[in-house]
C-alpha cells in the first residue's frame, strides 16, 4: 500500500449534519520511535501495548457549510471549555489530511474532547488524542461513503492519525501494535500500524502499567523537538539498527513467554532513548533524581523477589512499571510501599493493556 490508497474517489453518499464519538487509549512502546523522516515517516519501527484506562474521548458534531471554505472551520472544546491554545495542532493536523479527506473545507466542526487522566499529569495526550480524532473523521467519511470496508477503515484511521502524531497511530487497536517497515514482520508498514501478526504468550495477555507520575510539569522537550535531534545525531545510525534487531528478538521473546529476555529488550530500550537525548546537540536529561530512585529500587526488588517487574521510559521523567498478571499482588504492594514515596504529591495511575478505541 502506497498513500495513494488513502485518497478517496468521489463519494456515494451525502450527509449534511450529524456527531460522532470515540473513545481512544494511549499506548506505551516497548521498542521507541525517536526519529522520524518527511510526512511522519518513522526513522525505526516500533512496537507497543495498547492501554485501557489512559484515554481520550472525542466526540465531533458536524454541520455541511453553504459553500466549501477557504479555511478549515471547527470550534474546540477540551473539558467542556474552549481551547484555542490547541487550535493551531489541529488545524496542522488538517492540512497535512486534506489531501485524503476532501470533505474537511466542506463542514463546520465541534470538537468535544476529554481525557480520563489528569491534564498536567505528564502523560502525553498526542496518542490518545489524536487517534479519537482520526477515528472521528474516518466515521464521517464513511457516511459519505458507506461501502467502505472495515479493515480499509481501521488502516486508514491509523494512516491518519500518525499524520497527527506518530505514536497515535499505535493507538487505535489493540493489544500489541507495530509500526513501521520491519524485514521479518509480514504487513508491517511505515504507514500505519498493525496487529502483531505472530504467535504471542499468554504471559503477554493481561500485562499491567502503573504509571508513577515523578513530574508533573510540563515536557521539558516536545516530541517535535525530540525527534528532530536524531537528525545528524552522532549514533542515530546504530540506534535505528538496534531497534530493527530487538523487534527481531523480541519475535522469539514474545512466542516463548520469555520474561527475562522481554524486561532486558524493555528496559534496554527505554534507557536508549533517554541515552539518545543525553548525547544529541542540544543535550537533555529528562529523568528527575526520583526516576532514578524508583529505577535503582525495581532492579533491588526485582534481584530479591524473583519476579519480573520492570520499568520503560518515555520522553520524559515518569516512570511505567510493568508486570505480568501472575506478579500483581506482589508487584502493587512493592508499587505502595516503595514507590509511591517518589511520585509526586504520591499520584499514580493504575493501567493495564487494552484492545483498542471504541466508537460511543
Ligand atoms: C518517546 O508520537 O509524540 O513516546 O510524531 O512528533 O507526535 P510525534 O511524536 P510522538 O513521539 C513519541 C515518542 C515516544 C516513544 C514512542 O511512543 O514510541
Amino acid at each position: 500500500m502506497t498513500d495513494k490508497n488513502f485518497v478517496p474517489s468521489v463519494y456515494s453518499n451525502e450527509t449534511n449534519e450529524g456527531k460522532v464519538t470515540f473513545k481512544s487509549p494511549s499506548n506505551i512502546a516497548l521498542v521507541k520511535y525517536w526519529g522520524k523522516k518527511e510526512s511522519q515517516i518513522p526513522a525505526n519501527p516500533s512496537i507497543s501495548f495498547t492501554l485501557d484506562a489512559c484515554a481520550t474521548t472525542t466526540s465531533i458534531s458536524y454541520k455541511k457549510l453553504k459553500e466549501k471554505g477557504s479555511s478549515f472551520s471547527f470550534d474546540l472544546l477540551f473539558e467542556g471549555k474552549p481551547m484555542e491554545s490547541f487550535k493551531p495542532k489541529i488545524t496542522t493536523f488538517f492540512e497535512r489530511i486534506e489531501n485524503y479527506l476532501p470533505f474537511l473545507k466542506d463542514y463546520n466542526f465541534t470538537i468535544e474532547t476529554s481525557n480520563s487522566f489528569p491534564h498536567s499529569s505528564g502523560i502525553a495526550s498526542s496518542a490518545s488524542g489524536m487517534s479519537a480524532l482520526a477515528l472521528g473523521l474516518m466515521a464521517i467519511e464513511k457516511e459519505l461513503n458507506p461501502e467502505m470496508e472495515q479493515e480499509y477503515f481501521i488502516k486508514k484511521a491509523s494512516f491518519l492519525a500518525r499524520l497527527g502524531s506518530g505514536s497515535a497511530c499505535r493507538s487505535i487497536e489493540g493489544d500489541l501494535i507495530q509500526w513501521g517497515k520491519h524485514g521479518e514482520i509480514d504487513g508491517s508498514s511505515d504507514l500505519y500500524g498493525i496487529k502483531y501478526p505472530y504467535e504471542v504468550h499468554s504471559v503477554f495477555k493481561n500485562y499491567h502499567d502503573t504509571i508513577l507520575l515523578v513530574d508533573k510539569g510540563q515536557k521539558q522537550v516536545s516530541s517535535t523537538v525530540g525527534h528532530d535531534l536524531m537528525h545528524n545525531h552522532p549514533f542515530a545510525i546504530n540506534r535505528f539498527d538496534q531497534a530493527h534487531r530487538n523487534l527481531t528478538k523480541l519475535k522469539k521473546v514474545f512466542a516463548e513467554g520469555d520474561l527475562k529476555s522481554f524486561v532486558e529488550i524493555v528496559e534496554s530500550e527505554a534507557l536508549t532513548l533517554h541515552a539518545m537525548m543525553m548525547t544529541s546537540l542540544p543535550y537533555f536529561v529528562l529523568m528527575k533524581p526520583n526516576t532514578l530512585e524508583i529505577i535503582n529500587k525495581i532492579w533491588a526488588f526485582r534481584e530479591s523477589s524473583g519476579t519480573n517487574v520492570c520499568f520503560t521510559l518515555d520522553a520524559g521523567a515518569n516512570v511505567h512499571v510493568l508486570y505480568p498478571e501472575a506478579e500483581k499482588e506482589e508487584a502493587f504492594q512493592f508499587i505502595k510501599n516503595e514507590l509511591v514515596a517518589f511520585c509526586e504529591n504520591g499520584q499514580y495511575l493504575c493501567d493495564r493493556i487494552g484492545f483498542g478505541a471504541k466508537k460511543l
